[in-house]
């Protein structure tokens, strides 16, 4: 049983940020919430007010992830589970908070020493409907949270013991062996098939990439022709994933991430899901263009 409901938002370092504001707007559709004074970009894609953050900084890279759960009982039973098996939390202040739009927020490492948090009480702003700077159709948010994530390693059981063991996602299924050049282990902890992926990859990064979700998988084909048009180099070309069945493409970042911009995959549903695996990611389609790093 997992307190964490999905991903919030994700924080993320830059030296970029002009590139990055044009990206996020002109290419993925988001709207910028909030330019602050230290230089960070704050995105939304929907109520919320606080989804995505490009900061500056020196690692082109994720700073922090963060994840939504219900209330403070939650917020409190999770930082237990935590300090139970030895990881340090700090219950963040005020301060923090507030640059969130958060009620709480307590923040630790994952085994690999990426930062994490775990917030209750976040911003919504029904009131100032998610407008996006280009012409197209809702994100899909809501009960499946901002998105996903997949995160590489060196240290896959290591990382798969933190996950499930202690932060409680579930297994959702595996990519290819162990034993693999590149290989997959992917949980969830709501009907999104995967909320976070972790990843056996030859790449330099923490961050393999960010996957946003729209309604309409047609924004998923016009997003591909804009990338194209505007210059963004596509990191793999339109594809079906075997595992989730996400229709999406992938998209190279400012900072050599790729965000994969998908629609129309399958939903989790608990009682009847059992763990599967696929020796390849793909049905058909999402041919890397590039060095491979996803
Ligand atoms: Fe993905």
């Amino acid at each position: 049983m997992s307190e964490i409901l999905g991903l919030g938002y994700l924080g993320v370092e830059t030296q970029q940020s002009a590139a990055w504001e044009s990206f996020a707007t002109k290419l993925l559709g988001l709207e910028l919430a909030d330019r602050r004074e230290n230089g960070t970009l704050v995105f939304r894609l929907d109520d919320y007010a606080y989804r995505f953050a490009v900061e500056p900084g020196p690692s082109e890279d994720v700073a922090y992830v963060g994840w939504e759960v219900a209330d403070d009982a939650a917020l409190i039973a999770l930082e237990e589970r935590l300090r139970r098996n030895d990881v340090a939390v700090v219950v963040e202040g005020d301060a923090v908070a507030r640059m969130r739009r958060v009620r709480r927020v307590i923040s630790f490492n994952d085994p690999d020493g990426t930062r994490h948090e775990a917030f209750s009480g976040p911003l919504l702003q029904p009131q100032k409907p998610f407008v996006s700077p280009r012409s197209i159709g809702d994100f899909v948010t809501g009960d499946q949270g901002f998105g996903h994530i997949v995160l590489t390693t060196k240290n896959m059981e290591r990382q798969q013991q933190f996950f499930c063991d202690v932060l409680g996602f579930r297994l959702s299924d595996y990519i290819g062996s162990p034993d693999s050049e590149r290989s997959f282990v992917f949980m969830h902890c709501s009907p999104r098939h995967h909320s976070i992926a972790l990843a056996r990859l030859p790449s330099p990064k923490r961050l393999a990439h960010l996957m946003i979700q729209t309604a309409d998988s047609d924004d998923v084909g016009l997003t591909y022709d804009l990338a194209q048009q505007l210059g963004y180099p596509i990191a793999a070309t339109l594809g079906r994933h075997t595992n989730d069945r996400m229709f999406s493409f992938y998209v190279k970042t400012p900072s050599n991430w790729d965000i994969e911009f998908g629609a129309d995959p399958l939903l989790i549903d608990e009682p009847t899901w059992h763990v599967r695996q696929y020796d390849v990611p793909s049905v058909w389609g999402h041919v890397r263009s590039a060095p491979a790093r996803t």
